[in-house]
């Protein structure tokens, strides 16, 4: 049973279909790919600018940020790179709290971003005043939020960390006999109960991807895959988890493609991973978890909707204009910093 005496569940307005998305994307020739991708080249180089992209931004994004000294990694390497890198200006490819997250960490650095339209549903699930209040009727409980949250929130809490680090901090600070209150996502927040034995104040917000991920329909792909390994994100629910030979954030999921030895895997994350997954286990096979079950169908299907907004066409432009600059207030950067900052250290040592 969680220690949760407020059921906050906000509901979400305005959340995008992935397909709707894909529909409005602009469709170029071989030519006119490589054209933009030379220009996006020239123009990182001409703003002394890095590119910083997440596993499930689309290939192209991926690969140049790979061909040009930038990153292509899980939420906490992409803080972790623009804190250690000489660029003046970081380009985060992804969702507004990992530009935030940027901007908290290196306030003296210019951070845009391709869209300012990508969002995630844990983080529009949170407004900071509702938060706010629920941590007031937890007054002795540590906050522990999840990366996946605005500045506003973060500022809040005593601890900002990602899902590659979440069970180990909680169990530190279960070591020192704290109350935890965890937010947003509960399917993570039940994952790391299970795993360290906590009882945590739990904030009721979901990833709207890893959520359609079905059990049922998984288990009768097992049955056709008896050779499949199966690595799954601690944002889906628990009894997709339950199934799983692997748990854990995206860069655990790649690593484990690598070096687990079966000859293909079911992934129940955000299928845009595969790129990845390919270039590091290029003779194994990678086969996406059902989403739509029965009576189900699926709105995100494995990819997500804000992540599937950024493309050439918007990272080209920022570069050109320097728009879609990220601001964090001072008060809030501030306050922001000491729990974000807290999760780095926690990693260095
Ligand atoms: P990672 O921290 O594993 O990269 O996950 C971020 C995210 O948004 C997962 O949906
Ligand atoms: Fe947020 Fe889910 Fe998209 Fe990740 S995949 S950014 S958690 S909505």
């Amino acid at each position: 049973m969680s220690d949760t005496s407020l059921e906050f569940a906000v509901p979400l307005k305005g959340v995008p279909e992935t397909a709707v998305i894909q529909s409005n994307l602009p469709v170029y020739s071989a030519q006119q790919r490589e054209e933009k991708i030379a220009n996006i080249k020239r123009l990182l180089k001409r703003e002394n600018a890095v590119l910083a992209a997440h596993y499930y931004t689309n290939e192209d994004l991926q690969m140049i940020a790979e061909e040009t000294g930038g990153c292509v990694s899980d939420s906490l390497e992409m803080a972790r790179f623009g804190n250690r890198h000489s660029a003046t200006t970081l380009i985060v490819a992804g969702v507004k709290f990992m530009g935030e997250t940027a901007k908290i960490l290196n306030p003296e650095k210019r951070v845009l971003m391709p869209t300012l339209d990508a969002t995630c549903s844990l983080d529009l699930g949170c407004p900071a005043k509702e938060f706010s209040e629920f941590c007031d009727q937890h007054p002795d409980h540590e906050v522990v939020v999840y990366a996946n949250t605005s500045a506003e929130v973060k500022a809040r809490a005593d601890w900002v960390v990602t899902s590659s680090i979440a069970v180990k901090v909680v169990s530190h600070l279960m070591d020192q006999d704290k109350k935890i209150l965890w937010a947003p996502d509960k399917h993570l927040g039940h994952y790391i109960e299970r795993v360290t034995g906590a009882d945590m104040a739990l904030w009721q917000g979901a990833c709207i991807v890893h959520e359609e991920f079905k059990a049922r329909g998984l288990g009768e792909l097992i049955a056709k895959h008896p050779e499949a390994a199966i690595l799954v994100h601690p944002e889906s629910p628990a009894a997709v988890i339950d199934i799983a030979d692997v748990v854990g954030s995206t860069t655990a999921l790649i690593k484990a493609a690598k070096e687990l030895p079966n000859p293909s895997f079911i992934v129940a994350t955000d299928n845009r991973i595969f790129y990845k997954m390919k270039q590091e286990a290029p003779n194994k096979k990678f086969i996406e978890a059902p989403t739509a079950g029965e009576g189900a169908t699926c709105k995100s299907c494995a990819h997500c909707p804000w992540m599937e907004m950024n493309g050439l066409h918007n990272l080209e432009a920022v570069l050109e204009s320097g728009e879609n600059e990220i601001f964090v207030e001072q008060d809030i950067r501030k306050m922001a910093h000491r729990s974000t900052s807290r999760m780095l250290d926690f990693v260095a040592h």
